[in-house]
């Protein structure tokens, strides 16, 4: 029996082709730091870090390389913005889908939230009227981690345009799924996650923001840049501001090998592939008895499903996907609580498939099989 991963929105697997290559022979023929020496090898270093700022810049409809910055992870670069942005006692709205990476820095800070619904036909109806005299800030993933659903972010920036209120939206489970544009979205900061959707490894990820988010957000880590050595003072210039200490080189050849790869493939054929695998798993099991589909519905959808299942627990059906047919799903609440309490499923959680585009029928119809063994 063969292992089948359906874990993709935890993070991809496997990688796109090549990413472990660019990996291996960086680690084993390069190993330079950039920034930082003038030899020939650390120039070549630095080119790939340039060239993954152009191709980000690319993938997400951006023309400012430099207000591109990289970090360890999207929970980095949601950490700084909201932190940089909130303090103690000021509002903020997020929608009723957000990740723990979201929630989390802003229960600690002691800022006050809303949450935007989402109406049965798919909009933000009232967003309008939750804004507050100290609303500071409005943040919201793309799409779901648990669920699947593509907010309407559009609308929402549009409106923060008009009240002049940043936006910042999480990417992690549409960038590389689904075209994601930054201008289209209205957004001021979009934070991205090297190892879901856009195929890369570990440890890396990012943020990209405008001119004024880049003066007005204080970095949260200082130290070492290679630029102006001569001052204790952090750079204010962009990306060095927010890029202090050795970053993850390898987790960047990796990802400048991944986004040539989505690039080369085009997101728009990423998408098409995705929904036929959803729309295959969906129709596969629309006829099992005791499981149901938890989704929103008139929205787009990235290509995972989370179910429910009668008289049996969420961890149990996990546990023997595994052990009875090596499928790998992951159970429970995917770090987004308030996600299961807009959609009811707080607190037993649901069992979620998340496909990739190296997902094949073959896979979807051996889960669909086993799932009809588990039921009966
Ligand atoms: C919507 C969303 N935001 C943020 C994160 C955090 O990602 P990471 O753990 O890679 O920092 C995740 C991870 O699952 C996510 O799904």
């Amino acid at each position: 029996m063969k292992r089948i991963y359906m874990d993709n929105g935890a993070t991809s697997f496997p990688k796109a082709p090549n990413v472990a290559e660019a990996v291996y022979k960086y680690m084993t023929e390069n190993g330079c730091n950039v920034n930082r020496s003038s030899y020939e090898n650390a120039g070549e270093a630095e080119d790939i870090l340039l060239d993954t700022r152009y191709l980000l810049c690319h993938l997400f409809d951006f023309d400012k390389p430099s207000n591109v910055v990289f970090t360890s992870g999207i929970t980095e670069s949601l950490n700084c913005v909201i932190k940089g942005l909130l303090k103690k006692g000021d509002h903020c709205i997020v929608s009723g889908f957000e990740h723990n990476a979201v929630m989390r820095p802003l229960n600690s800070i002691g800022v006050e939230w809303s949450v935007a619904e989402i109406s049965k036909n798919g909009h933000f109806e009232n967003i309008e009227s939750l804004f507050r005299e100290n609303t500071r800030l409005v943040v919201m993933t793309h799409s779901s981690n648990v669920f699947g659903n593509v907010l309407p972010l559009e609308e929402v920036g549009e409106i923060c345009k008009k009240k002049n209120i940043p936006f910042v939206i999480d990417t992690a489970q549409t960038a590389g799924h689904i075209n994601v544009s930054f201008k289209n979205l209205n957004c001021d900061v979009l934070c991205f996650a090297g190892h879901k959707g856009l195929l890369a490894p570990q440890g890396i990820g990012g943020m990209i923001m405008t001119d004024e988010m880049a003066k007005k957000i204080p970095p949260i880590i200082e130290g070492g840049t290679g630029s102006v050595s001569h001052t204790i003072e952090t750079p204010f210039f962009m990306p060095d501001k927010f890029e202090a200490g050795t970053m993850n080189i390898p987790a960047i050849y990796g990802l400048n090998a991944a986004l040539k790869y989505i690039i080369d493939t085009k997101v728009e054929n990423i998408e098409k592939t995705e929904n036929i695998l959803r729309e295959r798993f969906l129709k596969g099991i629309s006829n099992i008895k005791g499981l149901h589909i938890v989704d929103c519905e008139n929205t787009k959808h990235t290509p995972v499903v989370s179910l429910v299942f009668d008289n049996i627990d969420m961890a149990e059906v996990s546990y023997i996907l595994e052990k009875d047919f090596l499928i790998e799903t992951r159970c429970g609440l995917h770090c987004a609580p308030i996600a299961h309490k807009t959609m009811g499923t707080y607190p037993q959680g649901t069992v979620r498939f998340s496909f990739g585009y190296f997902t094949t029928n073959d896979e979807i119809d051996a889960v669909i099989t086993a799932l009809n063994k588990i039921i009966i």
